[in-house]
């Protein structure tokens, strides 16, 4: 194409106003004759939502909260856009399918995020994979999608980014490989030995990653990690058995791939998401991603050490739904969002989070769902059967 501009990338952002919206647009911003920024979504925060319109000019810009697209539309006409304001689920579902969208990046939090992550995939877009709720609860479909339409699935997670790339070193992955080991900081409360009394900020404040609330409390749950065991079952197709985790505390390698021969090929870099986001973006090419280069001299010693299932009970919990089935990890995954959500309102105990999952998953039945209906009708009964829990005076005290 001669036309430098009409060979932009069309970009879809579905959770902009996040922490990897704001990754993702720094990267954009770095390249601007290498993409366009054509739709962005939140759910609620239109005053950010209109600030990021402003920057980049989309043209479309969608509130999840059908109830403020009005609102929307009077903010974006009154700062003399021309971007189209749209509301509801459904207006998230259209973003991730406009005919000028090349590349949706899925990164809204949640399974809220899961029928426009799935619309992206079975409109054939390049998928850049943030939102691992949207694979813990649906892999199959999702992966289905993709095959079917041949759209590109490319993790944004950076375990899984980290996988990616070393496993371009192997032709045949399934033999060539031994087993796949995540790696993990360990959050904010690895070396502490009382977690009666956790505050949400204390959760939160995650001592290598600045990330949303709900990711940072899973991290310092160590549920996290079990979503990405979930996650990197189904992108990399291998069984639990297969998938191990490390807790390495200085979050300098992002995961590790061990292949029959003796060799264990690992990823290194500074803990910033806009290095996995611009593998990404890149792929195949590399694209500067704005990253604080790793120096080696000054990183320190690296460790390693096994997870305490101890007192983080969730990954155990994560391995136990992956190996009963996908009813059983939409059950893991609404349960653990209500919990976490709870946690945050000062409700529910942080020491509560992983009893609260393991009663959820213990009534859980059912078969794998065939249909996002089925997925989306599951969840809501994990929900209402957590919530039912919640309102027992024992979890909350
Ligand atoms: N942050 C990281 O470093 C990181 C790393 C790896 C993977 N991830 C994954 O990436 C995803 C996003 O994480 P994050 O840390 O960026 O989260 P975040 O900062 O909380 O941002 C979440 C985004 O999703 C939108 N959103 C929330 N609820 C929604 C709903 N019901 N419907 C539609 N949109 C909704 C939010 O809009 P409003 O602003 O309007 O609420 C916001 O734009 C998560 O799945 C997380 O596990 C994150």
């Amino acid at each position: 194409m001669s036309d430098g501009k009409a060979a932009r990338q069309g970009i879809c952002i579905l959770g902009a106003t996040g922490s990897i919206g704001a990754s993702t647009l720094d990267v954009l911003g770095r390249h601007p004759d290498l993409f366009r920024v054509v739709a962005l979504t939140a759910n609620s925060n239109v005053d950010a939502l209109v600030d990021l319109c402003r920057r980049f000019e989309p043209e479309l810009a969608a509130i999840g909260d059908a109830s403020l697209a009005g609102r929307l539309a009077q903010e974006l006409r009154k700062a003399g856009l021309r971007t189209t304001a749209s509301g509801g689920p459904d207006a998230l579902v259209q973003a991730a399918r406009l005919g000028s969208v090349d590349c949706v990046v899925a990164a809204i939090v949640g399974a809220a995020g899961l029928s426009a992550t799935l619309a992206a995939a079975r409109a054939g877009k390049r998928l850049l994979l943030a939102n691992k709720e949207a694979i813990v609860c649906a892999g199959s479909l999702l992966l289905e999608a993709v095959r079917g339409s041949r759209a590109n699935l490319l993790p944004v997670d950076s375990e899984h980014n980290a996988i990616h790339q070393c496993l371009a070193a192997a032709r045949d992955a399934n033999h060539a490989v031994k087993r796949l080991i995540l790696t993990a900081s360990g959050g904010p409360f690895l070396r502490r030995t009382d977690l009666a009394g956790v505050t949400p900020e204390q959760a939160c404040a995650h001592p290598k990653w600045n990330m949303g609330r709900k990711i940072s409390v899973d991290s310092a749950t160590l549920m996290n990690k079990g979503l990405e065991v979930i996650e990197a079952s189904w992108l990399f197709g291998f069984a639990p058995d297969r998938i191990d985790v490390v807790i390495h505390p200085q979050s300098v390698i992002h995961s590790l791939v061990e292949f029959v021969d003796g060799s264990v090929l690992a990823q290194m870099g500074t803990p910033d998401m806009r290095t996995p986001i611009a593998y990404a973006l890149g792929f195949p090419e590399r694209i500067a991603s704005g990253s604080p280069r790793l120096d080696l001299l000054q990183a320190g010693p690296l460790q390693f050490e096994a997870p305490n299932q101890e007192q983080f009970p969730c990954l155990r919990l994560a391995y136990q739904a992956l190996r009963a089935g996908p009813a059983a990890c939409i059950a893991l995954n609404a349960a653990n969002e209500v919990a976490v959500d709870s946690f945050l309102k000062r409700e529910l105990p942080f020491v509560r989070i992983p009893a609260v999952i393991q009663e959820v998953l213990a009534r859980c039945s059912g078969g794998p769902p065939g249909s996002i209906e089925a997925v989306l009708e599951l969840d809501r009964e994990a929900r209402r059967e957590t919530r039912t829990l919640l309102t027992r005076s024992t979890w909350t005290s």
